[in-house]
Formats: C-alpha cells, sequence, structure tokens
C-alpha cells in the first residue's frame, strides 16, 4: 500500500470519528481535491460551510475561507491545515484603512470581496464574491459605491453597471501574472479554444476572452459550451476538476505558472496533521464576526 494511500484512509478514518467534513478549493493540489466532500468556489464554498451538520470543518484552501467558515457556522470546529496559508489580496487593506476611506466618501455603501479578513468585513455593508460581484452592486440602491479590495474585480463589475464604482488598490499576485501576451501566445497556438478568464485579471486580459466567469463559473462554462478546447486564464490548480470532469476536452492554461503559493501549501500530510491534531482553530471574536456576518448574510440573500 503507498504512503498516499495509508494517509488517505487514516484521513477518512478520522474524518468519521471527529464527524468532519472536508471542504476544498478549486484551486488546491490535486490530491487534496480529491479527498475532499466538495470542492468549489468561494461563494459554493460558503454555502455548503453554513449548511453542513458536521461538528468539524477542515477548510483546504486559504486563511479568509476559514474565517468565513467560522463566522458561518459558529458552533462548528474550523480548521485550517496551513495557519501560513493566507491570501496576499486580503492583506492588502486593513479594517483602519478602509475605516479612512469610509470617512472620505461618507454614507457611500462598501461592497467587499470575500477575499478579505474578517475585521474589513465587518467594516463592509455587503459582501461578494466573483460569482455574484455584478449582481449585488446591481441589488444596492445607490449610485456610487466603494469596492474593496481587489481593483480589477471591482473595474470589471464596474463595466457590467451604470454604477460609479471607487475601487480600493489591491490585486492578486497570481492573476497578475497572466498578461495579454502570454494569453495572445496561447490563442495564436489554439487558434480554435475558447479563453475563459476569472475577473480577478487584469482588464487587458479579460478584454481579450470569450467568457469571464468564477472558477464554478469557469468549470460550468467548459461543460456547458460546445467547444473542445478551452484556454484557462486562473490559477492552474483549477485544470484538475476540468480534465476530471470532462474527459472529451482538451484544456491549456492562459500562463503555466499562474500558481498561488498559498493555495498550495496545504498537502495530504497536512490535512491529515489537522485532524489528528484539531490545528489549526480559526476563531473570530463575536463582536467582529456579527458584523461580518452580517455583510456576509446581505450576500446570501440576494443570490
Ligand atoms: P473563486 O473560486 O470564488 O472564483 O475565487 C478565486 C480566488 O482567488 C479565491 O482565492
Ligand atoms: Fe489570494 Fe490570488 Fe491566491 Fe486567490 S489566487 S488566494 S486571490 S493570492
Amino acid at each position: 500500500m503507498s504512503c498516499d494511500t495509508n494517509m488517505v484512509n487514516e484521513i477518512q478514518r478520522l474524518k468519521k470519528e471527529r464527524n468532519a467534513i472536508i471542504l476544498a478549493h478549486n484551486y488546491q493540489v490535486a490530491e487534496v481535491q480529491d479527498i475532499a466532500d466538495f470542492v468549489g468556489d468561494s461563494l459554493r464554498l460558503s454555502q455548503q460551510a453554513a449548511a453542513t451538520s458536521a461538528d468539524v470543518i477542515v477548510f483546504c484552501g486559504v486563511h479568509f475561507m476559514a474565517e468565513t467558515a467560522a463566522i458561518l457556522s459558529p458552533t462548528k470546529t474550523v480548521l485550517l491545515p496551513d495557519i501560513n496559508a493566507g491570501c496576499p489580496m486580503a492583506d492588502m487593506v486593513t479594517a483602519d484603512e478602509l475605516r479612512e476611506f469610509k470617512a472620505q466618501h461618507p454614507g457611500t455603501p462598501v461592497v467587499t470581496y470575500i477575499n478579505s479578513s474578517a475585521e474589513v468585513k465587518a467594516e463592509s455593508d455587503y459582501c461578494c464574491t466573483s460569482a455574484n460581484a455584478v449582481k449585488i452592486i446591481e441589488a444596492i440602491d445607490a449610485d456610487e459605491i466603494i469596492f474593496v479590495p481587489d481593483q480589477h474585480l471591482g473595474h470589471y463589475a464596474a463595466t457590467k453597471t451604470s454604477k460609479n464604482i471607487i475601487l480600493w488598490k489591491g490585486y492578486c499576485p497570481t492573476h497578475r501574472r497572466i498578461t495579454p501576451e502570454e494569453l495572445t501566445k496561447q490563442k495564436e497556438a489554439h487558434p480554435n479554444a475558447k479563453a475563459v478568464v476569472h475577473p480577478e485579471s487584469l482588464a487587458e486580459v479579460i478584454a481579450l476572452a470569450d467568457a469571464v466567469a468564477s472558477t464554478e463559473g469557469i468549470l460550468r462554462y467548459a461543460r456547458e459550451t460546445d467547444a473542445k478546447e478551452f484556454i484557462i486564464g486562473t490559477e492552474v490548480g483549477i485544470l484538475h476538476r476540468l480534465r476530471k470532469e470532462n474527459p472529451d476536452k482538451v484544456f491549456y492554461p492562459a500562463f503555466e505558472r499562474a500558481i498561488c503559493p498559498n493555495m498550495k501549501r496545504t498537502t495530504l500530510e497536512k490535512v491529515l496533521f489537522s485532524l489528528q491534531d484539531m490545528e489549526h482553530v480559526i476563531t473570530v471574536p463575536e463582536d467582529i464576526a456579527a458584523l461580518a456576518k452580517r455583510a456576509i448574510d446581505r450576500m446570501l440573500q440576494i443570490v
């Protein structure tokens, strides 16, 4: 029996013993996706975290995702297998900075991307994910909206609404590696392929794409589009599910080094240790959680 098989068996056994569920983001390494009970985008993972009857949630993703699960399921134990798995974009705005920014735009509603800390969500009116940013902005009864922290998702959403969006200057370092030059190279190499990109991408990359979608939206697009080849403009971890679910289709990364180091911190071994040692427990102070939950619930009510 291989070392991996032993580890998988032990993870399965501990999962039962602890009444745990394993949630994994679409960017996780293949072997972690394969042992998860549910693999999805930020929106669907937060809905799963809110709905599960398990006592323990092992969150294979990054810190803000585990925090969101802890906010939505305060009676459950939420574990993050690698405590250093963070999101540099989420770290690009602090609650103090947002408070100052809000003071410069009094009365303007704040929509905050789920890639943010609980403290920043607590300062926000609405939360959103890449799957619903446009829908949330459209649903708000205001002509001007502050959007934090992702300038690219905010800019993309602004092109889809008539509202004035005030952007914070955050960005995803992994998506920024996907350049228009790299995407053009792939388009020239595969002229029959459809190009679908994530809205965290640069506007110049989005302009070259056939479609723009969240990770789950990219999976849906590949499933439902009548094409045989696709160029995928997002973190390369998504290729595992795309290829598994569409064995008759071919997928090319827009840029093969679009790898999020934080998403790749979670390994099978760390998932096993996490269940063995019940580490690392992610908690959010009650007052912050209550305010952050208000913004997340407002999103979940709209979608
Ligand atoms: P989605 O899976 O929600 O599209 O998010 C992408 C992402 O960058 C998560 O960190
Ligand atoms: Fe953050 Fe980008 Fe990594 Fe997602 S892919 S966790 S936005 S750094």
